[in-house]
């Protein structure tokens, strides 16, 4: 589907009492190696929910955009100002916002942690981060070689992103792309998609919310 489709639907918002609908999430892609595996994130989800997804424009050297669902838009930094013409048309970065339950970033590269943390919105991506209401989920799935993930850096923007509420969906040991042995892989898209399902299926159980 091409991201020319209009991002502005009235869809309830998520609380009690309004009848149940699917989940509205909001995946993302910035630019790690792991973004290879960004169409199969895509399909994990779009079985269960209503997804869009955006990707950063290093990350388009990663996903292939035909792995893609045909029922997923895509919109990309581009998409932010072609949509845009004068005051009074929908702002991208703010109707996604609007529409999204849950955001996923995954993967999440080192580059968009910083600028997450620092609170710097110059792409499509970080700005609906930067707009991002913490009264609904973001999850994030860092993925980069052990040399960034060991550090220093790393271990102080996490405790930032801790602090803002954002969940971390942890990486994992093992070979990485590069060839290098040790922590830093995206953990795999079937366990992004559960720890996002699990966690908002146990929320609607505690009935804070509509979605299914
Ligand atoms: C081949 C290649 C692989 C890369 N892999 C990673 C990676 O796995 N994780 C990471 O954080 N950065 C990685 N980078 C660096 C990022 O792509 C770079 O920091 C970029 O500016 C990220 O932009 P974004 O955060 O806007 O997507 C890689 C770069 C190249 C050229």
């Amino acid at each position: 589907m091409s991201s020319s489709e209009p991002v502005s639907e009235e869809t309830e918002p998520m609380h009690v009492n309004a009848a149940p609908r699917k989940p509205q999430i909001l995946l993302a892609a910035s630019g790690s190696v792991a973004g290879i595996k960004f169409g199969n994130l895509c399909h994990c989800f779009s079985e269960w929910a209503e997804v869009r997804a955006v990707a950063t424009t290093a990350s388009l050297h990663f996903i292939d955009r035909a792995s893609l669902p045909k029922d997923v838009v895509l919109y990309t930094d581009d998409d932010e100002w072609s949509s845009w013409k004068k005051i009074g048309d929908n702002v991208l970065h703010i109707e996604l916002c609007r529409w999204a339950d849950i955001m996923v970033i995954a993967p999440l590269s080192a580059n968009t942690l910083g600028k997450i943390v620092g609170g710097l919105c110059d792409n499509l991506l970080t700005c609906i981060v930067r707009a991002w209401d913490y009264s609904k989920p973001l999850f994030v799935a860092p993925a980069m070689n052990t040399f960034m993930w060991n550090n220093p850096f790393t271990e102080r923007h996490l405790m930032l992103i801790d602090e803002l509420g954002i969940s971390l969906v942890p990486p994992v040991t093992k070979r990485l792309a590069c060839g290098d042995y040790g922590n830093g892989a995206m953990a795999e898209p079937s366990v992004i998609y559960s720890t996002v399902r699990l966690f908002l299926e146990s929320k609607t159980q505690q009935g804070g919310s509509n979605i299914q």
